[in-house]
């Protein structure tokens, strides 16, 4: 049996499910996540790490762990460790997929909504007073309705967003490496290369996962090919957006306003210029946070946590040792 670090408390039976396979558990107590020094300390001692997304395991910390034989990352996103550095060491690197594509397609709607429609902007204003009367000219937004979205990313949840656009009578563009011939005929998409994508849409969301290609995706130029009135939905990763850039678009009114769950760096520090913005609404990285998508991920953390401690593959494996690590 063996011993498994959880970096925070998980909702759900992801513990129970651990503790009746045998193992002992260690959950780290803290509100904030261990800082590195203890968790590079905390994996020297594991045969399993249960991580979230801002665990970063550096491959040093995988390296100075001989016992560990997985990182079980509670995430459908896993650019906090290095799958194919902990692959060479015969260490499993998993995630968990499919069971948060709706909750979070759901946030870049709330997301997508909230903007258009100023709702963080007049809920704030409310509290402080503001309401004096009905104002023909008040919290003017834009229509959803009728609009254009353009999908950057057309993954599991990219295409989730792209289902909810149906109802709305939206036309839906969407920029991803491969083309999706079914779903365009399913949904009436349309393929287009990402500058045309940004020319023609009302609202941009981004569904790519943060690799090397997809760093600062969106940086000067892309927000200049935006429409003056487009509005930018981030629910993937802070780092797929220059927020540089992404500030100075705002300043110069390149775009007109941006919806982001994920930032650089998160949290995003209060002397952020962002915060600035009345048209800016900012949500701390909650996508997936539902009480019934969280619990399932963590029990799919816990699942392939179970089967590599019995000496199986995982379930959901985004890499593969050659070797997988025995002892
Ligand atoms: C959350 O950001 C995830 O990748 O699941």
């Amino acid at each position: 049996m063996g011993h498994v670090f959880i970096s925070r408390a998980v909702p759900g039976r992801a513990l129970d499910l651990l503790t009746a396979a045998g193992h002992s558990v260690e959950t780290w107590s803290g509100d904030l996540p261990p800082p590195p020094e203890t968790l590079g300390a905390k994996l020297a001692a594991a045969h399993a790490a249960f991580t979230t997304v801002v665990d970063f395991v550096s491959t040093g910390m995988l390296a100075a762990a001989p016992r560990l034989k997985i990182v079980a990352n509670m995430a459908v996103g896993y650019d906090n460790v290095d799958p194919v550095a902990a692959a060479g060491m015969g260490i499993w690197v998993t995630n968990t997929p499919g069971v948060l594509a709706e909750t979070t397609a759901d946030m870049a709607w709330a997301l997508l909504m909230a903007a258009a429609r100023n709702v963080v902007a007049g809920d704030r204003d409310t509290r402080a007073g503001g309401w004096q009367t009905w104002s023909p000219t008040g919290f003017l937004g834009v229509d959803v309705f009728g609009a254009t979205l353009g999908i950057v990313g057309l993954g599991e949840i990219g295409e989730a967003v792209a289902r909810r656009a149906t109802g709305f009578k939206m036309r839906v563009l969407y920029h991803s490496r491969t083309h999706k011939p079914a779903l365009e005929a399913d949904l009436g998409l349309e393929h287009r290369p990402l500058s045309e994508l940004l020319a023609e849409s009302d609202f941009v969301s981004l569904h790519t996962p943060l690799t090397a290609e997809t760093r600062h995706l969106m940086s000067t130029g892309q927000f200049a090919a935006m429409k003056p009135s487009a509005i930018l939905v981030n629910t993937s990763r802070g780092g797929v957006v220059d927020q540089d850039a992404l500030i100075e678009a705002l300043r110069s009114g390149a775009i007109a306003g941006a919806a982001l769950d994920v930032t650089t760096p998160e949290p995003l520090p209060l002397d952020s210029p962002l915060y600035g913005f009345p048209n800016v609404v900012i949500t701390p990285h909650i996508a997936s946070a539902s009480l019934a998508t969280r619990s399932r991920m963590a029990e799919m953390a816990a699942e392939n946590i179970i089967a590599v401690l019995k000496g199986t593959p995982p379930i959901h494996p985004v890499n593969h040792p050659a070797n997988p690590r025995q002892t």
